[in-house]
């Protein structure tokens, strides 16, 4: 199932209602791990967020949290060394973040740790979901990925970031 939300606290309690005890989840975008905290003492959580204040206040949950930006190849490589599938994918880049970014991570995170669930903060996804009127075509997946995808794998490399987005050359 993919829960999709704009409000941090529809988003937080979409998590939660996702969660079962013993879970791994990968949260994407944790920050100081407001929503993290929620989830620390029922799952196993691998946190990441690219912001300096994050470091020093994840360090004090029991979680595993990488620092990196989750739109680089090799961030994504080193949370893949750790486990190979995940049961919950959480992301929450910022509820106003660029959808196009939001919605590449999702599908490249999820192609690749298979999540049976997905949870996501965006407004822009939200309205364009809200919005879009759409055909009769049973084009649907039961799972946090996107199934018509399944089989696709994974880019070895996230080349089209460097296409659009400049600010995240090294
Ligand atoms: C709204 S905050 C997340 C709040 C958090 N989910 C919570 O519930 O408290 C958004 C976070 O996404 C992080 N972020 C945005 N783009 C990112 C990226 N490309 N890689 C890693 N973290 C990113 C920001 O550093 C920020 O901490």
């Amino acid at each position: 199932m993919i829960k999709l939300s704009y409000d941090i606290n529809d988003y937080r309690k979409n998590l939660l209602g996702l969660v079962e005890d013993g879970d791994t989840v990968i949260e994407l975008g944790c920050h100081v791990g407001g929503t993290t905290r929620l989830l620390a003492d029922r799952c196993r959580v691998i946190a990441l967020d690219n912001s300096p204040e994050a470091i020093g206040e994840m360090a004090k949950l029991d979680v595993e949290f990488i620092s990196g930006d989750v739109r680089l190849h090799d961030v994504i490589a080193n949370v893949f060394e750790i486990t190979q599938s995940c049961d919950v994918l959480a992301i929450d880049l910022g509820g106003g973040y660029h959808p196009d970014t939001v919605f590449k991570v999702f599908y490249i995170w999820s192609s690749t740790f298979k999540p049976k669930h997905a949870a996501i903060r965006n407004r822009g996804l939200l309205e364009f979901v809200n919005s879009a009127s759409v055909s009769g075509e049973d084009i649907s997946s039961n799972e946090g990925y996107l199934e018509s995808y399944h089989d696709s794998g994974i880019p070895p490399q996230i080349k089209e970031f460097d296409l659009w987005t400049s600010s995240l050359k090294k």
